[in-house]
C-alpha cells in the first residue's frame, strides 16, 4: 500500500501483541502505512481498536512485536542511540488530555523547555528566547513562563502541549484526539492552529480521533481501523464521499450533517452487539458478527486489503467478485 512516492513515515506489517496475565491480545495485526512529508493521515475507529497504540508503536514509546517502521526510509527498529535521540525530537506526540499530560509541578518554562534540557538543544543564552518563540507560535505570551498548569484553561493547556513538542522543531506529530477534552469554540482554536502549522511547516500528522467532521477537515488520507487491523484507507474525498466497507458505512451514518434536508434523509446503521473482546476475536472477518451484509465466507476467510479504485483499500469480501 505504497501510494506515496516519497514517505516521511512508513509501516509494514506491523504487529504489537499485548499479554495480559495468561491472555493475549493482538492491538495491532498487519498494519502498513505510509504518510509523505506534510501530509495528514486521519485514523477513526472506535474505542479500543488500536488507534493510540498505532501511535505509541510508530514513535517507539511501545516497541512492535513485529514488523518495521521506517522514517525518511531509514529502519527506525535498528537505529542507534543517537539516530534514537534525534528520532525523539524530530516525532513529538500530542495527547488526548492536556490535564493529565502537564506535570503539575513544573513551571511553563520548564514544561516547554524540558526537551530542550534533555537533548542539549539551546544554550541557557537562547533557552528562554527559544521557548517564547514557541509559546508565541500558539497565541501565548511572556506572563504564562512563571506560571504553573493549574493556572490555565483547558484550551489553553492543550496550546502548552503543543508548544511542548514544537519548541523540539518536529517533522512528524501523533495528535491523539488532542480535541476530545475541549469545548466546541476551543476545539476550533486547537484546529486553526494544528491547520496552520500543516500549512506553513508543512508537518506531518498522525491525526487519530472520532471527531470525523476534524479528521475530514484535515486529512489528505484517512485509515479506518477495526480491532487491530485497517479495514479501508482512502483519500479524504474518497473515504467521505463514497465509504466502501459496511464499517466506515455505520461510522460515517452516525454524524449528524449541518444541512437540514440532508439531516431528515440521513440514513442511520445502528450496527449490532459491541466492539468484540479484542482478547477472542471472531473468526474470519473480524466484523462479520455486526456486518449488516456478512456471506458465509466472512465467518471462515480474513479478506485481505485490496486497491478498488486508485488510492482506496477495502478489506471486504462484498468485493471479491471484482477481481
Ligand atoms: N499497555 C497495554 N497493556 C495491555 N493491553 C493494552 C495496553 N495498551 C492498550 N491495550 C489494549 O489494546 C487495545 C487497543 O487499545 P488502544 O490502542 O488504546 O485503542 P484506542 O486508542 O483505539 O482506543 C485495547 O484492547 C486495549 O485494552
Ligand atoms: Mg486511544
Amino acid at each position: 500500500m505504497n501510494q506515496v512516492s516519497s514517505p516521511l513515515i512508513q509501516a509494514t506489517l506491523l504487529c504489537k501483541r499485548f499479554k495480559v496475565g495468561k491472555k493475549c491480545l493482538n492491538a495491532l495485526r498487519d498494519i502498513n502505512i505510509s504518510i509523505g512529508k506534510g501530509e495528514t493521515l486521519g485514523l477513526v475507529g472506535e474505542s479500543g481498536c488500536g488507534k493510540s497504540t498505532m501511535g505509541k508503536v510508530l514513535l517507539r514509546l511501545e516497541e512492535p512485536t513485529s514488523g518495521n517502521i521506517y522514517f525518511q526510509k531509514k529502519k527506525v527498529n535498528s537505529f542507534s542511540p543517537s539516530e534514537m535521540r534525534t528520532y525523539r525530537r524530530s516525532a513529538q506526540m500530542i495527547y488526548q488530555d492536556p490535564y493529565a499530560s502537564l506535570n503539575p509541578r513544573m513551571s511553563i518554562k520548564d514544561i516547554v523547555g524540558e526537551g530542550l534540557d534533555i537533548h542539549k538543544l539551546a544554550s541557557s543564552a537562547i533557552r528562554e528566547e527559544t521557548i517564547l518563540e514557541a509559546l508565541a507560535e500558539v497565541g501565548l505570551g511572556r506572563e504564562v513562563i512563571e506560571r504553573y498548569p493549574h493556572e490555565f484553561s483547558g484550551g489553553q493547556r492543550q496550546r502548552i502541549v503543543i508548544a511542548r513538542a514544537m519548541v523540539m522543531k518536529p517533522q512528524f506529530i501523533v495528535c491523539d484526539e488532542p480535541l476530545s477534552s475541549l469545548d466546541m469554540c476551543t476545539q476550533k482554536q486547537i484546529m486553526t492552529l494544528l491547520l496552520r502549522f500543516k500549512q506553513e511547516k508543512q508537518l506531518t500528522y498522525l491525526f487519530i480521533s472520532h471527531d470525523l467532521h476534524a479528521v475530514r477537515e484535515i486529512s489528505d488520507r484517512v485509515a479506518v481501523m477495526y480491532l487491530g487491523k485497517i479495514v479501508e484507507q482512502a483519500t479524504n474525498d474518497q473515504l467521505f464521499s463514497t465509504p466502501l466497507h459496511p464499517y466506515t458505512q455505520a461510522l460515517l451514518s452516525a454524524v449528524p450533517t449541518m444541512d437540514p434536508q440532508k439531516e431528515r434523509d440521513r440514513l442511520r446503521i445502528i450496527l449490532k452487539g459491541e466492539l468484540p473482546s479484542p482478547f477472542n476475536p471472531p473468526t474470519g472477518c473480524a466484523f462479520h458478527p455486526r456486518c449488516p451484509v456478512a456471506m458465509p465466507i466472512c465467518q471462515k476467510i480474513d479478506p485481505c486489503l485490496k486497491e478498488l479504485e486508485s488510492g482506496h483499500f477495502v478489506a471486504c469480501h462484498k468485493f471479491d467478485e471484482a477481481d
